[in-house]
């Protein structure tokens, strides 16, 4: 009787098992057939990704953690099914082209560039254009040319555009000190990402009556020295998203610290760093759309030369009120109430 019992419990179970199967079996065909190119089912593929990150500062790194995240929710996961090469250049031009080679032998089937000269690397070294790029924040695809134009990009790259607010930052700037007739525009000569920002940015200080005074670098050795002349010809200074300048944040905050020179950056880690205030975005989340993206195109669900860029809509209002209170900056009830605080 016991072994009879066992028996028919062992017969449902696998009845259930093999039904479960078929069941899978179906559903999976179905898709197989819905998406006729890939000729493996979503559950057997294997993915290969590379990323290739400029250098280390604390925005770049949290895009990085973003971008895993992302790749994450649309189902690709290291130890799973995704194999994950990483490469970081530490803003040395020569080592983004052996990176960016060794990316391709590795056989990424979709490659990430983290800012804009990782993005330009990976772009040079893909020959027949014939490996799909993602573009990690990078500020101005069109600009920097990576692309025919942000709605339709045309081959084989697409991705996330960082662009950030730069007239909403100068007016802000603007209302923080009432009083302020200069501004002073720190970044580096190299970099296309800045080159647009800081356009958009001298622009509306000019419309808001404000002399612009441009101090372009051509290397982080340059930073703390041009700090200093900008605290004698300046009363504040705005910073785009550049990355020479994000990398050489502590010497910034150092040197404007001993001046008393207000500081605005383009993003939430640097004024975390010792800048007063700015209007952001999220880089976390700039990240994890970028990841997305790139699975999405893994997967074969979307096509560079047709996905456009994506932007984000708005920024966030973000100040470091201890820094804002020691540089004597009155913060209006309006601006404390939809603003975040670093402290
Ligand atoms: N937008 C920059 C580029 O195009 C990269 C970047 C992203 C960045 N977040 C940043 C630079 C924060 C400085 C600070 O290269």
């Amino acid at each position: 009787m016991k072994n009879k019992g066992l028996l028919a419990t062992v017969a449902v179970l696998v009845l259930v098992l093999v039904g479960y199967g078929l069941f899978q079996g179906g559903k999976n065909a179905g898709k197989a057939s819905e998406n006729a190119s890939s000729s493996e089912t979503a559950a057997d593929k294997h993915y290969s990704v590379g990323v290739l990150q400029l250098m280390s500062h604390p925005a770049l790194d949290q895009i990085y953690e973003g971008i895993k995240e992302g790749l994450a929710a649309e189902g690709l996961e290291e130890g799973k099914n995704l194999t994950l090469h990483f490469q970081n250049g530490q803003g040395d031009q020569s080592k983004l082209n052996t990176m960016s080679q060794q990316l391709i032998k590795d056989k990424s089937e979709v490659l990430v560039g983290i800012a804009t000269p990782a993005a330009q690397a990976l772009d040079n070294n893909v020959k027949n254009k014939d490996i799909p790029i993602v573009l990690g924040a990078v500020t101005d695809p069109k600009g920097a040319d990576l692309v025919a134009s942000n709605e339709a990009p045309g081959a084989n790259i697409t991705g996330v555009s960082d662009q950030p607010p730069v007239e909403e930052i100068i007016e802000l700037a603007h209302k923080l000190l009432p009083e302020a007739k200069k501004v002073g525009m720190l970044y580096a000569s190299s970099e296309a990402n800045s080159k647009f920002q800081i356009e958009k940015a001298s622009e509306k200080a000019k419309e808001l009556g404000l002399e612009v005074v441009n101090k372009p670098v051509s290397s982080t050795n340059e930073v703390a020295q041009t700090v200093q002349i900008l605290a004698k010809e300046v009363d504040f200074v705005f910073i785009p998203l550049d990355n020479t300048i994000a990398n050489a944040m502590e010497t910034v905050a150092q040197e404007a610290e001993k001046q008393q020179l207000p500081i605005f950056p383009s993003v939430e880690t640097m004024v975390e760093q010792g800048g007063v205030a700015t209007i952001g975005i999220s880089q976390k989340e700039l990240g994890v759309q970028t990841g997305k993206m790139a699975a999405q195109i893994a997967k074969g669900e979307a096509d560079p030369a047709t996905t456009a860029i994506y932007t984000f809509a708005k920024g966030e209002t973000i100040i470091n009120r201890q820094l804002a209170e020691t540089l004597g900056i009155q913060l209006t009830d309006e601006l404390t109430k939809e603003a975040r605080f670093t402290d």
